[in-house]
């Protein structure tokens, strides 16, 4: 496990123009559950200790609008400040208590590719239930898609101390034990691919894959099992396009973990995963996978 000062992917705040109607849906259909309410914003947690995984906040246009990362305590916080300062960001805010719901401590910059970062420590926590059936546990990975891979994986490495995993078509980077937490994608600009939800088995993953086609969302990529990271994934167009992820077995990792390189993880021809059973990704799931840009400057709720 890396010894850096962030200790977990806490979330993302994302921007919508119907917050009800995914609120509905994160709620009936993925089995978050409301954290708090305030300001038209809606807060969903996880079945995890994190006060909330994914805030909605009203907006005319769907976005991400900031991606939370969980520091160790305040004087992480401050550190990182100074390191993400020495770095040469050019937006960031000073660090100070969060007017919002869980509160806590942290600061907000934008990150050399335009990403809205947060760091934040001493937020509320719930007790936490762990691994349930049916429920997402909390949010493991967010894969970005960058123009600039190794660049935008050596900002997250040395300025805010994450370490690299793997090498495949992606850049894979971790915080804490899980192999990635972030993990960055070739694309034309930077934005957001997509975001998966830990669940506690590929039962409940099927269940939930269930779930989503009585609701209008197949599957577009899945059942499989990928390379990096051992973990199986079953991938979604949710509501306005956002790209949402069921995976579970996620592979834990510490410093011993031999990070391997593009050769390491060919797959057969016509195969796009370990297992070799699912089609290969939807046009319609690759296509959205581009759609979802970040918003401008730090992030103020
Ligand atoms: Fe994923």
């Amino acid at each position: 496990m890396p010894a850096g000062l962030i200790i977990g992917l806490r979330g993302v705040d994302l921007g919508v123009p119907d917050v009800a109607a995914h609120v509905r849906f994160y709620i009936d259909t993925w089995r978050l559950s409301i954290a708090a309410e305030r300001n038209g914003s809606v807060y969903l947690r996880g079945t995890g200790a994190y006060h909330h995984i994914l805030a909605l906040h009203p907006r005319e246009r769907p976005g991400l609008l900031c991606i939370n990362l969980a520091a160790a305590n305040r004087s992480a916080v401050d550190a990182l400040h100074a390191r993400v300062t020495a770095a040469g960001v050019q937006q960031c805010d000073a660090p100070a208590p969060l007017i919002e719901p869980g509160g806590g401590y942290g600061f907000s910059f934008v990150d050399p590719e335009g990403r809205v970062l947060r760091v934040i420590a001493g937020d509320a926590r719930h007790p936490d239930a762990g691994a349930q059936p049916d429920r997402p546990q909390k949010i493991t990975h967010l894969v970005l898609n960058t123009p600039r891979q190794e660049a935008a994986a050596a900002f997250w490495v040395e300025a805010l101390g994450f370490e690299i995993s793997d090498r495949s078509l992606l850049t894979f980077v971790r915080c804490d034990s899980d192999h990635h937490n972030i993990a960055f994608h070739p694309g034309d600009a930077s934005t957001l691919h997509h975001i998966a939800f830990e669940m506690d088995g590929i039962d409940s993953v099927m269940r939930g894959a269930g779930r989503m086609r009585d609701a209008g969302h197949p599957i577009e990529w899945g059942l499989g099992r990928h390379g990096p990271g051992n973990n199986v994934f079953a991938y979604f167009v949710g509501p306005d396009d956002f790209v949402i992820e069921y995976t579970a077995e996620v592979e834990k990792v510490d410093a011993s973990y031999r990070v391997r390189e593009p050769k390491d993880w060919a797959y057969p021809p016509g195969h796009s995963d370990l297992w070799g059973a699912t089609p290969p990704p939807s046009a319609r799931m690759k296509a959205a996978q581009k759609k979802i840009g970040f918003a401008a400057g730090p992030f103020r709720p």
